[in-house]
């Protein structure tokens, strides 16, 4: 680095000197490694590595603006594939460079993993234990998605809110005047929810808050977790939370998108662009199980996010619902997907 330039002005300078590739933004870093370096002349520092990805197309390398040291050290250069770099006898460095760059790129095996295994994520920011990541939802913007919610939460409705992460739907039910709890096992996440929320860090599962709710929500699709047991264990969560009129509203994936969707699948919310990177279908005893990575970019950031989820039509979500002490299960009217469902023992006008 030249003295003074930021390390993603360094990027820029070295692209266009090295190869004479001209970018105006390398994005954000996507790695770091830090460790002590011996240099030629013995000496030891502490070097400092940002990693950034940047795309190109037809890129021809140019050599022509490297400094007389570089040409003296750059014998010649090609463009490697993942899985060159997997496989390749050369020295490269950094010597775990394929396994960063499938961990970014999130379509490893061994991508980094939370949760046995079948949650994962990448991208600037830490990830929570279910692979989604802070800074992600951080960015993003509230998108509607509970607008059609406000008749079932009037001012003063005492609401539990499910996996809050930073609070997108949490704000929106403060302002619809309800008292909310928020729940999630991110500290990093709850970070970001207003103080006016009662912020609580703990797993779903085993919640055990001596507080009962007029209504707990379980939003974001949690319900398709591909284990059983956790589905169940989310749902009696909400069941032992809710007062005797209590009501609870989950929201389910879009089960037909999740059997039919192909890589390549896009959408996009606001400033935020979704791809498909990768999906995976199999049937476990008898349930199919997909397993996907999704890609998110807003403006030069991206993450990915891999998960497993199963998809689950309106009669498997009224069976687990009546199995967990629930009746009176209906569909909400609005987007597709959104359900509301009583506690057993409460008294039905
Ligand atoms: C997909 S994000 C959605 C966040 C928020 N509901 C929204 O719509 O922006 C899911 C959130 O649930 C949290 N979460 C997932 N599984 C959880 C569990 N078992 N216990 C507590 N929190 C969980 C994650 O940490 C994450 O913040």
């Amino acid at each position: 680095m030249e003295a003074g330039e930021t390390f993603e002005q360094a990027a820029i300078r070295e692209l266009r000197e090295e190869m004479g590739l001209v970018v105006q933004d390398p994005g954000s870093q996507v790695r770091q490694r830090v460790f002590p370096l011996t240099l030629p002349n013995g000496e030891v520092v502490e070097a400092d590595e940002r990693f950034f990805i940047v795309r190109v197309k037809d890129c021809v390398v140019r050599d022509d603006m490297r400094t007389a040291m570089e040409k003296r050290v750059i014998a010649e250069h090609r463009w490697w594939t993942l899985a060159e770099l997997q496989s390749t006898q050369e020295t490269v460095w950094p010597k775990d460079v394929a396994e960063m760059l499938q961990n970014v790129l999130g379509v490893a095996s061994d991508a980094p993993r939370h949760d046995g295994g079948a949650f994962s994520g990448t991208g600037p920011g830490v990830q929570a234990r279910d692979g989604c990541s802070v800074e992600l939802y951080r960015r993003a913007r509230y998108a509607g998605e509970i607008e059609h919610l406000r008749p079932l939460l009037p001012a003063g409705t005492r609401v539990l809110e499910l996996g809050c992460g930073t609070g997108l739907l949490t704000h929106r039910l403060l302002d619809f005047g309800c008292e909310v709890t928020g729940v999630d096992n991110s500290p990093e996440m709850l970070a970001h929810v207003s103080s006016q929320v009662r912020r609580v860090c703990a797993d779903i599962e085993s919640l055990e808050l001596a507080d009962r709710y007029d209504l707990v929500l379980l939003p974001s699709g949690l319900i398709n977790h591909a284990d059983g047991e956790v589905r169940r264990a989310f749902l009696a969560a909400a069941r032992r939370h809710l007062s005797s009129h209590g009501q609870l509203i989950l929201k389910c994936q879009d089960a037909n998108w999740l059997r039919m969707a192909e890589a390549g699948w896009r959408a996009t919310s606001g400033p935020l662009s979704m791809e498909l990177l990768r999906v995976e279908r199999r049937k476990t005893n008898g349930q199919l199980e997909v397993r996907m990575t999704l890609q998110y970019t807003i403006e030069s950031d991206m993450w990915t996010h891999s998960f497993s989820v199963v998809p689950l039509e309106e009669r498997a979500i009224q069976s687990l619902l009546a199995a967990e002490g629930f009746n009176r299960q209906v569909a909400i009217e609005g987007p597709p997907g959104w359900f509301v469902a009583e506690a057993t023992d409460c008294v039905v006008n």
